[in-house]
């Protein structure tokens, strides 16, 4: 089973930016703890980050036919973008979000969600720790799907 880990805008600068809401943990370091997480649940795993909309919506149609489940943090694109909600519905691919901060405890702007709807499930406000929640519950998804597919071939026979 196989997952990609897509990173929006100006997460590249965790570690750096605004620490007193996402803390002083970097990018790589939150990708090196899925890398072990994965490795000791037999998963592949592939990491993205870009601040383009459409590089975004290029590495999830990029995904289809390849990848079992998709994490996503699209960051300020979960606000905004049809684009991405629309990439994510086009593929059908069990994809968890995941926010660092508690977007419902910000500003207003930050309650409308584009991306929450067709995802399988939102984590939000665990800080870093929330990746890993994502990685645990898509694993969990996939095997049910996994599960449902053998399931429908067995009674095809
Ligand atoms: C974020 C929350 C977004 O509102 C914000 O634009 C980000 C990061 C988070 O992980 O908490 O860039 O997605």
């Amino acid at each position: 089973m196989k997952i990609m880990v897509i990173q929006g805008p100006n997460l590249n600068m965790l570690g750096v930016r605004e620490q007193h809401i996402y803390g002083p943990v970097k990018l790589e370091q939150i990708h090196g703890g899925m890398k072990e997480f994965a490795g000791q649940n037999n998963v592949e795993i592939d990491f993205f980050q870009s601040n383009l909309e459409g590089e975004i919506v290029d590495k999830i149609q990029e995904c289809y036919g390849e990848v079992d489940g998709i994490i996503i943090n699209a960051a300020a694109y979960t606000h905004t973008s049809i684009a991405i909600r629309d990439a994510i519905a086009a593929v059908g691919i069990p994809t968890v979000e995941v926010h660092i901060s508690n977007i419902h405890r910000r500003e207003e702007f930050r309650k409308e969600n584009m991306i929450a709807p067709v995802c399988a499930s939102s984590i939000v406000g665990f800080g870093p720790f929330g990746y890993h929640l994502a990685m645990i519950g898509l694993i969990q998804v996939m095997n049910e799907v996994q599960a449902a597919k053998e399931a429908q071939a067995n009674q095809a026979k």
